[in-house]
């Protein structure tokens, strides 16, 4: 088999898609630059419109329009919706603030020096519901004008809107950006520069879609009241926002500030080199939008912001949460706000949930944390985080000391520790890629994706191990299978004269691995059958050697590089699946969670497959489950978790529960045999390392009593005193206790007795009492018999074996664990 991969082609193939990935570039033309003119020359427009206009000039009830996109009659906006909205602002404003509103409208609230304790800084994001308000009404895309349809395309009008929120209710989300350099505030603060971003989704659209765009718009600080507007080809809306505004004071001071910065803005937009098409784009990657791009619904949002209960000077509560001084924080004042909003060409109009429309019990408007408390949310999770990974670690690095020969290697399932490392690789990248989400604590996030890294490459260390010894043995299989019966020395039949009614049981010496016909099974004690890696004894003079070990480095090369196109496969796809319709993303990750939780299953297969197991520690198992399971458990059970999972009780306890179900079949295979719970002929034939003894007529089956004494030359080199086991077996067949169905064996490497149950000559098993039960099943845990017909105690040949497969008696090769 070629195993041999060009690693170019693997780098082209990420090259590849990153390319698929990346947005499309800007293609800048002569007539685009023309176009880019005009763009300015209409803002400059719209500004000086802005500039020019007063309160009131804008009224679709008293068919007074402005020229400005969107505002136009000729638009088809659903403007009349402004003034019954505006109005729903107000309420919404006035029961929140009380009295304090009236000095609100009219701007003598400053004058007046009483405060309004809100937060003056809205950084931070809010969350809840929004209810569809009876106001909404439906507009259709033919409703609306053509002045800035595509015009390629005639049928564009046609086409139905994305945003188009057409349920009765939805998720709500508003993440706010009020940063001290980059926004601008008026010289007394009242008025401040704003954008948010908002996630809204839609319960009743195929799947729960939803939708991720960028407003932008003016705070006033003093009273905590906020209005935000999309702004896109079709509609002006930061131009027009003056004009939304709910009272005449805060419009003069909205259009005094936005005067300012969005003649700043355009100055900008003039002087760059490369055309930036809209500054206040609503769509939320922040790319830069073309001049035609599809048509989405516009938004206008009015935002109230709950004040704290009690008294508590919020500028210095602030500051406090900001630059933490470790003052007692008492009363730690919520971040809170309702919402009324409406879409001008859509015609939706939609409000937060909450009283007092429904009852404080069900909904309480939009509830959030400012970013401060998210930040110190995020960095206590990446340390709760880093706890889970230091433990992970320190429980592979017990777990790799402890196989550190190759017979415990060969037991571990390479498929296990592969997809584990899959799970840390995974987790390096969206810990590297998570500082698009969580702009703070990036320090803390890049030493624990450094952990993460380190994980992996312990785990691939470990792999490399496991591989590197598996690989002999697949070589092996793969000699089988190519020629079936590699010269099945004729077997002499007195060794199997035992009846048929128990197959599992009867066969003391079977071939360790080999895919025989059972009944007729000779006694295949080959050395040269074991891989030479196995036993570290080298075998000498063998066909087999030679021809094997197709070169394990390249093989290993081919296995490193499916690794990383997995991982970034997998990455991939959990990006696209991360902006897909809410029920798509929680089926993907659902799936996701479900397969990566399954990594012992690998394991029982391999000790079923192999029939063995004491693979992995106990310790190791639990711990690594355990810690395993708390990130995912963080994101399905934790309510404000910082990606804004939803929660998910079901599906986590359906992930427990597999979790679970896995451990339980590791322990059973332990107890009660690697493979108790599967039907025979289903795996392929394996030693048993803990048959049911029989007695019968020549003893042929039975372990040794007294034997030719084991191979001469041999014993010295062994760490037990071999030289005396013959005599102590003579002894031993003195010491055999035939009453009561149990012999008495000795045990060479403790040179202790064993009490072995035996079945009488000529007794049927069933016969036997007990014999099937679960007691005999853990009476025969206690003995081990080997191919060579030598029994040991299990705990005694268990601790041998992990450092060689060879009878401590008689140097004979032993099938593995
Ligand atoms: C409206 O504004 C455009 C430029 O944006 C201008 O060409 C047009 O003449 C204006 N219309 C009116 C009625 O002022
Ligand atoms: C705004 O209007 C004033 C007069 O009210 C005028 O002097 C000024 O140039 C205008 N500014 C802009 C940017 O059009
Ligand atoms: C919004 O959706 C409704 C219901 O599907 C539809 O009737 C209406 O035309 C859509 N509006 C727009 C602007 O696409
Ligand atoms: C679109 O524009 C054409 C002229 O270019 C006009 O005849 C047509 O009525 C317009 N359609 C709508 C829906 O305004
Ligand atoms: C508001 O708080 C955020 C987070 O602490 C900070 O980055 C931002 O600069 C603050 N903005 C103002 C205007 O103080
Ligand atoms: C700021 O406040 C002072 C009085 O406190 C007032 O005279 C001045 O006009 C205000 N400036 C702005 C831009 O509102
Ligand atoms: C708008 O800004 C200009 C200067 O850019 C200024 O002359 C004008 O008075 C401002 N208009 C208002 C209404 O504040
Ligand atoms: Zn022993
Ligand atoms: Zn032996």
């Amino acid at each position: 088999m070629e195993v041999r991969r060009d690693p170019r082609s693997f780098l082209f193939f990420i090259i590849l898609l990153l390319l698929i990935n990346s947005p499309e570039p800007q293609t800048t033309t002569y007539n685009a630059r023309a176009r880019y003119e005009e763009l300015i020359e209409r803002e400059y427009y719209q500004l000086d419109l802005l500039n020019r206009t007063s309160y009131g000039d804008f009224d679709a009830k008293k068919d007074k329009w402005l020229n400005v996109t969107g505002l136009r009659d000729e638009d088809g906006f659903a403007w009349e919706l402004l003034d019954p909205v505006r109005q729903r602002a107000k309420e919404q404003s006035e029961r929140v603030l009380g009295d304090r509103w009236r000095s609100i409208i009219d701007g003598t609230l400053e004058d007046e020096g009483h405060d309004i304790p809100v937060y003056k800084n809205l950084s931070g994001y809010v969350q809840g519901e929004w209810v569809r308000s009876p106001l909404s009404r439906v507009q259709h895309p033919s409703d609306m004008g053509n002045s800035s349809m595509i015009p390629d395309n005639p049928f564009a009008h046609l086409v139905d809107f994305d945003r188009n929120l057409t349920g009765m209710g939805g998720p709500l989300r508003l993440h706010f950006t009020e940063l001290e350099d980059k926004m601008r505030r008026n010289n007394n603060k009242t008025v401040s520069e704003i954008s948010a971003k908002v996630v809204i989704g839609d319960d009743d659209s195929f799947g729960g879609n939803w939708w991720e765009f960028v407003a932008h718009g003016v705070h006033f600080p003093n009273s905590g009241t906020t209005v935000l507007t999309t702004t896109s080809d079709r509609y002006a809306g930061i131009f027009a926002l003056p004009h939304l505004q709910t009272s005449e004071h805060l419009y003069s001071s909205s259009q005094k500030f936005l005067n300012w910065t969005i003649h700043e803005a355009i100055q900008r937009q003039e002087s760059r080199v490369f055309p930036l098409w809209n500054p206040w784009t609503s769509s939320a990657e922040g790319n830069n939008e073309g001049l035609f791009q599809g048509h989405h619904c516009e938004f206008v949002l009015y935002l109230q912001e709950f004040p704290s209960q009690h008294s508590v000077d919020m500028e210095w509560l602030e500051h406090e949460l900001r630059y933490p001084t470790g003052a007692p924080v008492t009363q730690h004042a919520q971040f809170s706000m309702s919402m009324v909003g409406f879409s001008p060409d859509c015609g939706f109009v939609i409000e937060s949930k909450g009283p007092p429309g429904f009852p404080p019990s069900e909904a309480i408007h939009l509830v959030g944390s400012k970013a401060e408390d998210y930040n110190n949310r995020a960095r206590h999770s990446i340390i709760a985080f880093s706890v889970a990974l230091a433990f992970q670690l320190w429980f592979l690095i017990k777990q790799m000391k402890e196989t550190a020969t190759p017979s415990m290697r060969s037991r571990v399932s390479f498929y296990t520790i592969a997809m584990m490392a899959l799970g840390d690789g995974f987790t390096f990248l969206i810990l590297i890629f998570m500082y698009l989400f969580l702009t703070t604590s990036q320090l803390a996030l890049y030493s624990i994706a450094f952990m993460a890294l380190f994980s992996v490459l312990t785990h691939l260390r470990f792999l490399m191990d496991i591989w590197s010894v598996q690989a002999a043995e697949r070589a092996r299989l793969d000699r089988q299978q190519a020629s079936p019966a590699p010269a099945p020395t004729p077997q002499p039949a007195a060794s199997n004269p035992t009846p048929a009614s128990s197959d599992n049981d009867e066969g003391l010496p079977l071939p360790a691995t080999a895919p025989r016909p059972r009944p007729p099974t000779p006694i295949i004690i080959a050395p040269d059958q074991d891989d030479p890696s196995e036993d570290m004894t080298p075998t000498p003079g063998n066909n087999t050697t030679t021809t094997t070990n197709t070169n394990p480095r390249a093989e290993l090369g081919a296995l490193y590089s499916r690794f990383c196109l997995l991982l970034i496969v997998v990455f991939f796809i959990t990006i696209q699946f991360a902006t897909a319709r809410a029920a798509y993303r929680s089926i993907y990750f659902n799936t996701i969670s479900f397969l990566y939780l399954s990594f012992w299953v690998p394991q029982i297969y391999r000790n079923v497959m192999r029939n063995c197991r004491k693979a992995l520690r106990w310790d190791y198992v639990a711990g690594t489950s355990v810690v395993r399971l708390a990130p995912v458990a963080y994101f399905y059970l934790k309510e404000d978790n910082v990606l804004f999972a939803k929660t998910d009780w079901t599906g986590f306890a359906v992930l427990v529960g597999w979790v679970w179900v896995q451990l339980l079949a590791l322990v059973s295979q332990e107890v009660l045999g690697p493979r108790f719970f599967v039907k025979e002929g289903w795996a392929p034939p394996a030693y048993d390392y803990h048959p049911i003894l029989r007695e019968d007529e020549e003893g042929a089956t039975m372990p040794l009593h007294v034997t030719t004494s084991t191979s001469p030359g041999s014993p010295s080199t062994t760490a037990l005193d071999a030289s005396s086991s013959s005599a102590e077996e003579s002894t031993k067949s003195s010491a055999e206790s035939k009453n009561k169905g149990r012999k008495v064996f000795d045990c060479s490497i403790c040179a202790q007795d064993i009490e072995v149950p035996v079945i009488p000559a000529g007794a049927e098993e069933a016969s036997v009492a007990g014999m099937g039960s679960t007691s005999m099943i853990l009476q025969r845990r206690q003995y081990m018999v080997t191919p060579c017909r030598h029994v040991f105690h299990t705990a005694c040949l268990e601790g041998w074996m992990r450092y060689r497969l060879m009878c401590p008696n008689c140097r004979e090769s032993l099938p593995p664990l």
